[in-house]
């Protein structure tokens, strides 16, 4: 497993995984990403199958973890119950103090398939409704939204909500992938390696900046009212969710895609108010930054997927916790790489004068 994880140029806008363009990943099955992610290469047609068939056969939630679930608050950000419950299964596995290589697959393999049913049935509890168990003919992405809303997707959001997975499934040495890989450094548990980055997603900075974005949208209301919302957050030094990167400074490829794909669902949905909402607010950003700053601040991941989820009625409690259902294959990936090295993090604090 020699190619790098990721690799990113910030001036030029490119991202890959593994040596794989974003623009050309985005066009596989998510199953075909994590695996290329945590084994190193992409799979074959039969490598791919076989893979599918047990991600798809790990899917189940057992009864204890239900229980879980009905105890959670069921009024906050679900990140608050998926980083509980995700603490809680590590006790069921049966690979948990199994350290070997293929004991830390099997346990990816699980974390994988289970997050994303977690988050639908915390969903469903929270709304009051059964949860529905998962269906493993369906794609990662359809059957996501397959357990969230009881009916099966409509194409095109089951095709968005998997690219979503993707776009989504690495970034580098991003605070919460950092925050993982310390923990696995410590030759910790891949349970709690994703807890730590769970954690960590769930700030504004990170993650959690596409909830903001989906309550900034709503607040906003309309285009009319975007450019006016900007300039007074501008002139008070606040900051506009959904913008800027630490690493790029330019256009974040991801953010193209997820542009793309929220007019793609806009037109096919005869109802372009959130996408000209969110069109106005990037205009209404760049230009008053140019002008304020010489520089512009372009959107970023977060932006443009919040506009996705609008449109798919996900709500903005759900937002990071999606997030997360993507970014657990690059979590893992980094975790597998630390425990080849074998060595801890240890940086000084003199080192956090640079963050
Ligand atoms: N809105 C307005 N101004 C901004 C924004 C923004 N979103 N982001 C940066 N700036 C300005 C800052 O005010 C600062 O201006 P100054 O030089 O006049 O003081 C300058 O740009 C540099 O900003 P920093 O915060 O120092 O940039 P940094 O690289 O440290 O932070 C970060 C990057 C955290 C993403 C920042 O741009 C931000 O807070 N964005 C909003 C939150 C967000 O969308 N986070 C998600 C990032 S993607 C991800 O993590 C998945």
């Amino acid at each position: 497993m020699n190619k790098n994880i990721c690799f990113i140029d910030g001036l030029e806008g490119i991202l890959k995984y593994r040596e794989v363009d974003i623009n050309e990943l985005v066009e596989l099955p998510y199953d075909a990403v994590s695996y290329l992610l945590i084994r190193g290469e992409l799979p074959g047609e039969q490598e791919l199958a076989e893979y599918s068939a047990r991600l798809h056969a790990e899917r189940g939630i057992n009864r204890e973890v239900m229980d879980v679930i009905r105890m959670c608050n069921l009024n906050v950000d679900a990140m608050e119950a998926l980083r509980t419950v995700v603490s809680f299964i590590s006790q069921f596995d049966p690979d948990l103090n199994d350290s070997s290589q293929e004991g830390n697959m099997r346990k990816a393999i699980r974390l994988i398939a289970m997050v994303p049913t977690i988050v639908a049935a915390y969903y469903r509890t929270a709304n009051g409704k059964e949860p529905v168990p998962p269906d493993p003919s369906l794609s990662h992405g359809a059957n996501f939204l397959y357990m969230l809303k009881g009916s099966k997707p409509d194409p095109l959001e089951a095709e968005v909500m998997e690219k979503d997975f993707i776009l989504s499934a690495e970034h580098e040495l991003n605070a919460s992938t950092f925050s993982s890989r310390v923990t696995a450094s410590t030759l910790s548990d891949l349970y709690s390696a994703v807890v730590s980055g769970l954690c960590t997603l769930k700030g504004p900075l990170h993650g959690g900046a596409r909830s903001e974005v989906m309550n900034m949208l709503e607040a906003i209301a309309c285009p009319e009212n975007a450019e006016k919302f900007v300039l007074e957050k501008i002139e008070k030094r606040e900051k506009i969710m959904g913008f800027g990167h630490r690493v790029y400074k330019t256009y974040d490829p991801r953010g193209t895609i997820f542009k793309q794909l929220s007019r793609k669902l806009a037109e096919a949905k005869g109802d372009m108010h959130w996408y000209e909402t969110a069109e106005t607010i990037e205009n209404a950003v760049v230009c008053e930054l140019v002008e304020k700053r010489g520089k512009p601040i372009y959107p970023n991941v977060d932006f443009y997927s919040g506009v996705i989820y609008k449109y798919m009625d996900i709500p903005p409690q759900l937002a990071t916790s999606i997030f997360a259902i993507g970014r657990i294959s690059g979590w893992i990936a980094h975790c597998f790489e630390q425990y080849e090295k074998k060595k801890i993090i240890r940086p000084r604090a003199f080192m956090l004068d640079e963050c």
